[in-house]
Order: structure tokens, then sequence, then C-alpha cells
């Protein structure tokens, strides 16, 4: 169970990437040395003095980092206050997690100070946070876990208790090698680039989250993400020369085990083999007639996602209940959610 979220800053509660990056550009014109926008990106999630003393080395620059970054920071505060609120969604989030009564930290490689203007830009309550750590409270910057790890012992949990959240290949490099699930938002890096690194699931935002009230609800939600990487992941095995078009089922079992399909053509469209159906084959060969349906997850490549056809819903029904949930996606992340009952014909009902 998770009970604690761990939040890195930039490019998950606020994106100013852009806004540092033109307030160290503008920095070092100050100083007269043209700096380009690409010259940042392998020093993002690194911490600040990487950040500025990479770029400096790179341009044989030499400087005093830490005036250097105050410098930077003056030109960042004008240029980011009144400009940037909170990431989309990032509030109503923060607002669940803490009515729901789940722990919170940040966890940044920033300086106190960067991190301190970012609470202000986004009208964020420091109370809210149990845990602040920022880049001056750890020797070992990210990938390294020790961020990761001072957060969740400082807030009294395991490691496997928390999650992460992150945008950088870096932080999520630190979040898996402390032991946490991390989920990787597509801000700054893509999801191919995050999963790399060992993300267990890829979202754009903390937006794509539902509303939730309670511990058990957002645990919930957080299997239904992983349970999207395991239907993305099958959705490549479909087999389809004939429509060409791919699905990928996940199931989640009572037991809370995930069970995966794909859908299997052959020249007879009738006896084509759905993705939900595959699903559900793997879950009785593993768990027997004890299988009940907790949740369906479906990915399909349509606009908008593809609800199971007729013959699924007659073997769904052999194993779910009316209040199994069903989350259909598309391949952009659009989402649709429904009761099995919304979903039977009339007769299944009667
Ligand atoms: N398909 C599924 O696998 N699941 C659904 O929910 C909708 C349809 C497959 C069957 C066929 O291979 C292709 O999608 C086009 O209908």
């Amino acid at each position: 169970m998770i009970e604690a979220i761990l939040f890195d800053m930039d490019g998950v509660l606020i994106d100013s990437e852009e806004y540092i990056s033109a307030a160290a550009i503008a920095y070092f014109k100050s100083l007269g040395v043209e700096t380009k926008p690409e010259d940042y990106i392998p020093f993002v999630g690194a911490g600040e003095n990487r950040y500025i003393g990479g770029v400096a080395e790179k341009y044989g620059v030499e400087l005093e980092i830490e005036q250097a970054k105050l410098d930077t920071y003056a030109i960042y505060e004008e240029l980011i206050m009144g400009n940037e609120g909170a990431l989309e969604g990032v509030v109503r989030f923060i607002n669940n997690a803490h009515a729901a009564g789940i722990s919170m930290a940040i966890a940044t490689s920033a300086d106190r100070r960067k991190m301190e203007i970012n609470l202000q830009a986004m009208n964020l309550d420091p109370a809210w946070f149990t845990v602040l750590i920022n880049g001056k409270d750890i020797e070992r910057k990210k990938p390294f876990p020790d961020i990761y790890e001072k957060a969740a012992r400082e807030l009294g949990k395991k490691q496997s208790e928390c999650v992460v959240f992150e945008d950088a290949t870096n932080g999520v490099e630190a979040a898996k090698a402390a032991g946490s699930l991390c989920g990787g938002l597509t801000t700054s890096f893509s999801g191919e680039e995050l999963r790399a690194k060992g993300a267990d699931f890829i979202i754009t935002g903390l937006n794509d989250f539902p509303d939730f009230a309670s511990i058990e609800e957002f645990n919930r939600l957080l299997k239904v993400f992983l349970a999207r990487e395991v239907a993305l992941e099958t959705r490549r095995q479909a087999y389809t020369p004939y429509s060409h078009f791919k699905v990928g089922a996940a199931i989640i079992s009572q037991e809370g085990h995930i069970y995966k399909g794909c859908n299997v053509e052959n020249s007879s469209y009738g006896a084509t083999i759905c993705a939900e159906r595959g699903a559900v084959m793997a879950a009785v060969a593993q768990e027997g007639e004890a299988f009940v349906i907790e949740h369906v997850v479906v990915v399909a490549d349509s606009s908008t996602p593809a609800p199971p056809c007729a013959i699924c819903l007659q073997v769904l029904s052999e194993f779910a209940t009316e209040e199994s949930r069903f989350t259909l996606f598309n391949l952009e992340g659009k989402r649709e959610d429904y009761l099995f009952k919304e979903l039977l014909p009339l007769p299944f009902r009667l």
C-alpha cells in the first residue's frame, strides 16, 4: 500500500525549466557568453551547481558558483513570478492527497531559494508538505537515491510505501534505486526515455489523476496506471494482419494480480479473439474458477476508446460483478471509466 507521495518539483508541480534556462542564458549573456537552451539539457535534474557549473565548464567560464546562482535566481524570480502558476491539475491533486491523509514531501535538487520562489509562484502552502528537501540537504545528487531515501526516512515511511513523481531521467533513476514506485511525467522527456530508466508508469501530468478521497482510492488509481503499462506493452504483440487495429488489455483480479491479453485475428472475422478475452483466458489458467474481475483496463488506438464487444461482455460476465470497473484508454491517454453494469446489454441485467 502506498501511503506517501514524494514529489520532484520542476516539471512535476511547476514547469520552470523554460524560465530557469532563460534566466541562465540571460545570466551568461551578462558575462558576455552566448549559451543555447540545448546546453542545459544534460544537467536537468542534476542540481543547480551542475546546471550553471556544467555549462560554465563547457564554455570555459570561471565562476564563483554561489554568487552566480543567486544572480541567476534574481533573474528567474522576475521572469516566473505572476507568469507560471502550478501545472494543470496540481492544486486539485494536492488538495485530494491532503484530504485523503496522504503524507507528502518535496524532494528537489534545486536550491532552497529556487524552491521558495516556486512554492510562492504556485501559491502552495509549504505546511502541506511534511518534509521539504532541497539540493543543499544532500551530498550525492540524483541519480543517486539519497534524496528519496532521506525523504522517506523523514516521513517515517518505508521506501516501498512511497510513490515518487518525476519528470527527469536522473530522478527516475534515483527513485528506482531508492526502491520506490515511480510515476514518470512526460514534461521534459518522452515516455520511452523514462521507461528505459525504470519508471513504473507514465502520465502526462498529475492532471491525469481523477479525483480521489481516500488512500485506498489513490492506490486503486495507481494500479490502473500500472495495468495500463501492461496493456500498452501487450498491445504491441497483437496479431492483426486484417484490421491492423491493435488492442491490449490488462485485468486486475480481486487477488490483486494483473493478467494480459492482445487481439489475435484470423481470416474469419468472427473467430477473432479480442484482447479482453485473451486476458480472461490467462487469468482463469492461473486462478481457476476463483478468478473475480476487479478492474479491466483496455488500450486501443481508436480516437474514442473502444468498449468491449458483445462476445467479450458475455465471457467477462462469467467472472465480473456488476461493480467491476472498466477503464478504456486510447494511445494519447484519453480515458473513459465505466462500471460493468453500465456496459452490459439489457438482457444481462434482467
Ligand atoms: N477488439 C478487441 O480486441 N477488443 C475490443 O474491445 C474491441 C475490438 C479487436 C478485435 C479485432 O481484432 C479488432 O479489434 C477490430 O475490431
